[in-house]
């Protein structure tokens, strides 16, 4: 199993977009994928499940003891299993994560409980910033996807979310690192292209690409299709294409590091 968390410091950057339709391409290519949903917005139901009001149960469901594991998943877009987050009250919210903070194993604990084949991929939307969320995936994470847009916002918020992954990523020798990706960018911006041609020198071994800002994305959301399906030869679409098939890169890279005793993590890049 290789989890692979879809993180960012700062909202609204497309992290469900990405986390949903790298899925579907991942599961495309032949890829095991399970996708699960560790945002309290529960909006990674709205890509992937074909039926959305399937997906109302979710591990909000299991916690009530309502339902199993087995029963929480629901088939997903392009064979993608989804574990959705579900509904859940103020109360049971702040119980969960109070329970999330105590207990850092938890979300160990419960993908070793479903014996998931290891040629798996688990990627994992999470809410944005620091949260217990973020901690439980940072400590089991194989490669983080980070999710930037080329704006001020992104910049200024990243620190918040490098001290997690230096705290809980770094240490572990089984980290192959970060997978830097920019989100929603329009060439016809200058300080768009100024972002992403620093970005692209500063991160190196750990960018992962871009993905342009096209209406096809929300449109595809608005139609509940992942966008390969919803509009297949879009500049999105295509870009998904390319970020998918550089993750798989790096996660042979970092399997061929492991077996061959070298470091797996990409160095990190400051400044
Ligand atoms: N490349 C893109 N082109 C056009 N629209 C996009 C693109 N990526 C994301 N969006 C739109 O941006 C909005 C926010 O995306 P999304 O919900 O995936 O962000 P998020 O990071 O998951 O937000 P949150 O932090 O609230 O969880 C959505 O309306 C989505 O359709
Ligand atoms: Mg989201």
């Amino acid at each position: 199993m290789q989890l692979i968390p879809v993180v960012s410091a700062k909202g609204g950057v497309g992290k469900t977009t990405v986390a949903a339709n790298l899925s579907t391409t991942l599961a495309e290519s032949g890829r095991r994928v399970l996708a699960i949903d560790l945002d309290p917005q529960s909006a990674l139901r709205f890509h992937l499940a074909p039926d959305p009001g399937c997906a109302d149960g979710g591990l909000a469901s299991v916690l009530r003891r309502q339902r199993s594991w087995r029963d929480a998943m629901v088939p997903g877009r392009q064979g993608v299993v989804l574990l959705p987050f579900g509904q859940l009250d103020d109360e049971p919210l702040v119980a969960l994560e109070q329970h999330l903070a105590a207990h850092p194993g938890w979300l160990g604990e419960l993908l070793a409980g479903f014996a998931l084949p290891s040629d798996t991929l688990v990627i994992v939307d999470t809410p944005p910033g620091p949260s217990v969320y973020l901690q439980q995936v940072l400590r089991l994470s194989r490669l983080n996807v980070v999710v930037m847009l080329a704006d001020a916002g992104s910049a200024a918020a990243a620190p918040l979310l490098e001290q997690r992954i230096e705290r809980y990523c770094r240490p572990r020798p089984d980290f192959a690192g970060n997978a830097y990706l920019l989100n929603q960018t329009d060439p016809g911006q200058r300080l768009n292209n100024d972002v992403l041609n620093l970005q692209r020198r500063r991160l190196q071994a750990e960018w992962l690409g871009t993905v342009h800002l096209d209406p096809g994305v929300s449109e595809a959301l608005a139609s509940a299709m992942p966008v390969r399906q919803y509009a297949p030869w879009s500049q999105a679409a295509q870009d998904f294409a390319a970020c998918a098939e550089r993750l798989l890169q790096r996660l042979a890279a970092a399997d061929a590091a492991d077996a061959g005793g070298a470091p797996a993590a990409a160095s990190p890049v400051h400044g």
